[in-house]
């Protein structure tokens, strides 16, 4: 906690795209054995954008429900944390304050570290609130994961958006100081900004993680953080489920403990239910995680969680937080089941077409079909603008 003020997560809502593209359909096409990817590394399927979706149509449609309940008086800046940055210059969370018609006395600002953006956003919200409490912070959380085609990487792709309500006396969950934190300079996963999928090294990617899992750990016990014993659950980001496992066994190990695989389950497998079927959606992937244990796991109430998160390039930190009693009367269960269960099933070609769809550079006229059933659409580019609509 910071000091004796208890600041943190009031509300959590989480939303994904039109599309889903299983991974039967994915074996079917490459020939591959679907096994790899229900076992392996332990994906059913991905959420897939439509023409006219993007971070910014999801993270509104995420944002919204958090609006209807809560109202947006208290609200002073939205923090937007992606790696899939629609503009240069323009902060995409101004579109969502367009969209949602939040008051203009409100800053706006985009954060950008791979899959880690979202928890500097939590952690500049949560000194925000420190400094004035009366002040809530809309955290925002959208991401496309986008690999080329036929890749290694294409089986993790996906995408999600979370919105979350920042402030003093949360309803869900507290965060708690300290953190543990680590930077190393290492080429695991980065994307030029002249490209629209990512390039990676995943062996190198993953064994970057597990050695980021090692240091924010050792600094956070070294800043007196709680100990292992300590914690219900751990939300690690999840670029596919199976490493969120992988990442808790090398910390048990690291650790010096029993890394069987039932303590193991115990301690991630409600973590990863949305993800598994929604696909890596970076910098949101962490905060689906906390939604999915939330909304799957026995009664919290008063348990330590802790939070891993792991952005390439690569920057971690480690954190906990406290679930608040009463958190279950505020969970957007049926909401985030509805968000997944109401994506259209589409074929590898509708996939292709979708991935391959080129973004237009001229500065005309162009308007995209009509696919969306979601709350927002990107309705078109016209003289190099985007034009987002409510549907
Ligand atoms: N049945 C069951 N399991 C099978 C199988 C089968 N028929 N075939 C293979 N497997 C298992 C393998 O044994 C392996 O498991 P282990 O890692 O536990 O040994 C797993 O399935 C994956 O198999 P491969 O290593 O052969 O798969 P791959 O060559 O396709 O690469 C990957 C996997 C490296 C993760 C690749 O998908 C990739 O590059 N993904 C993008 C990068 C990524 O996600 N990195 C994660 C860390 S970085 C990060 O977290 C930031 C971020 O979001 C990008």
């Amino acid at each position: 906690m910071s000091g004796d003020l208890a600041i943190g997560i009031h509300d959590l809502s989480v939303a994904t795209a039109q599309y889903v593209l299983t991974h039967e359909t994915l074996a079917a096409r490459h020939g591959a054995d679907v096994a790899k990817y229900h076992t392996g590394i332990g994906q059913r399927s991905m959420s897939i954008p439509a023409a006219d979706e993007d971070i910014v149509t999801m993270a509104a449609a995420a944002a919204a429900p958090v609006i209807a309940r809560h109202g947006a008086e208290r609200i002073r800046t939205i923090a937007f944390a992606t790696e899939t940055s629609v503009d240069q210059a323009k902060a995409a969370g101004i579109h969502v304050h367009s969209l949602l018609g939040l008051p203009t006395t409100t800053r706006v600002v985009e954060l950008k570290q791979a899959c880690y953006s979202a928890t500097a956003a939590l952690q500049f919200a949560i000194g925000l609130v420190h400094r004035d409490p009366s002040q809530q912070i809309l955290v925002i959380a959208s991401d496309v994961s986008r690999y080329d085609l036929a890749s290694r990487g294409e089986a993790t792709q996906g995408a999600a958006a979370v919105a979350m309500l920042v402030g003093a006396d949360p309803a869900l969950v507290r965060i708690e100081e300290p953190s543990g934190v680590f930077t190393a300079d290492i080429m695991d996963f980065w994307r030029p900004n002249y490209r629209t999928t990512a390039l990676v090294d995943g062996y190198e990617s993953i064994s970057a993680y597990l050695q980021a899992v090692e240091v924010v750990w050792k600094d956070y016990t070294e800043r007196g953080g709680r100990s292992l014993e300590e914690f219900r659950a751990f939300c690690y980001h999840q670029p596919f489920t199976k490493m969120a496992y992988k990442a808790h066994r090398h910390l048990l190990q690291h650790c010096g403990h029993d890394a069987d695989d039932a303590g193991i389950s115990r301690a991630v497998e409600h973590t990863t239910t949305y993800n598994q079927v929604i696909g890596n959606s970076y910098t949101a992937s962490i905060y689906v995680a906390l939604a999915s244990l939330l909304d799957h796991a026995e009664d919290l109430t008063g348990e330590a969680i802790g939070f891993l998160s792991y952005g390439s390039g690569s920057v971690a930190e480690f954190f906990a937080g406290t679930v608040v009693p009463g958190y279950r009367s505020q969970l957007r269960t049926d909401m985030h089941r509805e968000a997944i269960s109401r994506r259209l099933d589409i074929d590898y070609d509708t996939y292709r077409e979708l991935h391959q769809r080129p973004t237009p550079v001229d500065g005309g006229e162009h308007p995209l079909p009509r696919q969306t059933t979601g709350p927002y659409r990107l309705a078109g580019l016209s003289q190099h603008k985007r034009i987002y609509t409510p549907r």
